[in-house]
């Protein structure tokens, strides 16, 4: 039997900016580590734009419904205009529809039905931060709420935008989260809301969510507004266990987590749906630092970690978390906003050294 018949092939996006660098890091330990799988590399976002005038042609959906698993490097969107994702894909009557999207990443989990996003923010060791013992786990509803695109003019000075939420989104993701919860021995969830002001939106997801969570007697249920959720995270982070958040409260609250640890350069992520799952890291393309060598590797390796776990190689993922755990003990190979000095590559080639 030839080798790569038990391999798992995996859709490869690099993305747009620090992409490139980060997931070729990312890349390289997964294969150094023994991991059994293949990349497919396929084209998205800018560089696709400039190649075949769409930032998400076709293949990479082909590339993803034959697979059913990517890793996805950062994809850039610019800020306000009129940009948008188009993609055509086959509805339920199998007719060709265009459907439109906020950017890249957005159309990728919303076409492809990876309605939660898993965010684990937690303290590594070495890593300089202003708080101890933080060990957060983030479930960010990922299909609707503001992110639908449904915004318009009224006119020139009026914009408005549609915020859904739905009870079948939120017993979805809250489901998730519960079951999830429960295989880590995790015992405390705390729901992020507005309902005081959006009292049908978020009124609709708390309702929900307590609802669905009332049989799992074994997790404790709370909630917070989401202002005040802040003030706590900032004032006593280690105190929170999980936290299930509407889209953009999920989608901003990732970025305050990650500044609670290090940074966006130590934040992973996974995108999950039924029958398909993209990992990419919370981090975006950061145009600031891309091509300079000085982009930290790890968001984007942790998220192949989480990758390897999810297709049950856990020897694999272990291995790169433990020479991972070297290199940051060590303090020689790490990046600046680690508090050293090399680069993207250094940093990468340390940790596949200490791959044992
Ligand atoms: P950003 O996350 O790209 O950068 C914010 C800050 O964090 C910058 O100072 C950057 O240098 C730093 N940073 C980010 N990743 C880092 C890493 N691995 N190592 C060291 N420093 C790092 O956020 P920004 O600037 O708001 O967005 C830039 C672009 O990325 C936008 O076009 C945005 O739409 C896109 N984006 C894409 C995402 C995705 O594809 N999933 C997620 C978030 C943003």
């Amino acid at each position: 039997m030839h080798k790569e018949e038990n391999f798992q092939t995996v859709t490869l996006i690099a993305g747009d900016g620090i992409g490139p660098e980060v997931t070729a890091a990312a890349c390289e330990v997964v294969l150094a580590s023994g991991a059994q799988v293949i990349f497919e590399p396929v084209l998205a976002g800018m560089a696709a734009m400039e190649q075949t005038g769409t930032p998400l042609p076709k293949n990479v959906f082909q590339s993803i419904k034959k697979h059913h698993l990517v890793l996805k490097g950062p994809t850039q969107t610019p800020f306000g205009g009129d940009y948008r994702v188009r993609v055509e894909m086959e509805n339920a009557q199998g007719q060709t529809e265009v459907r439109s999207h906020p950017s890249v990443a957005i159309a990728l989990r919303k076409e492809l039905s990876l309605y939660v996003n898993v965010r684990p923010i937690r303290n590594y060791p070495n890593v300089p931060s202003r708080y101890e013992n933080i060990d957060l786990l983030i479930f960010r509803e990922n299909s609707e709420d503001l992110y639908t695109g449904q915004e318009r003019m009224i006119d020139a000075n009026t914009a408005e935008a549609i915020k859904i939420i739905t009870a079948s989104a939120t017993q979805r993701v809250t489901r998730f989260a519960l079951d999830y919860m429960r295989r880590l021995n995790r015992q405390r969830l705390t729901v992020g809301h507005k309902a005081n002001v959006m009292k049908m939106t978020d009124g609709l997801f708390l309702k929900t969510a307590m609802e669905v969570a009332k049989p799992y007697v074994d997790i404790q249920m709370e909630q917070r507004v989401v202002d005040a959720l802040c003030m706590e995270l900032v004032m006593k982070p280690e105190s929170f266990d999980a936290l299930l958040l509407p889209n953009l409260y999920g989608d901003i609250i990732s970025d305050l987590a990650a500044g609670l640890v290090g940074g966006l350069g130590v934040a992973p992520g996974a995108n999950i749906g039924a029958d398909c799952a993209m990992f990419e890291a919370v981090h975006g393309s950061a145009p600031d630092i891309a091509g300079k060598d000085v982009a930290n590797p790890m968001a984007a390796i942790l998220s192949a970690v989480m990758m390897l776990r999810y297709i049950h190689q856990p020897q694999a993922a272990d291995r790169i978390e433990r020479a991972l755990s070297r290199v940051l003990a060590d303090k020689k190979d790490i990046t600046r906003d680690l508090g050293g000095s090399v680069g993207t590559r250094q940093m990468t080639a340390a940790i596949i050294r200490a791959l044992n």
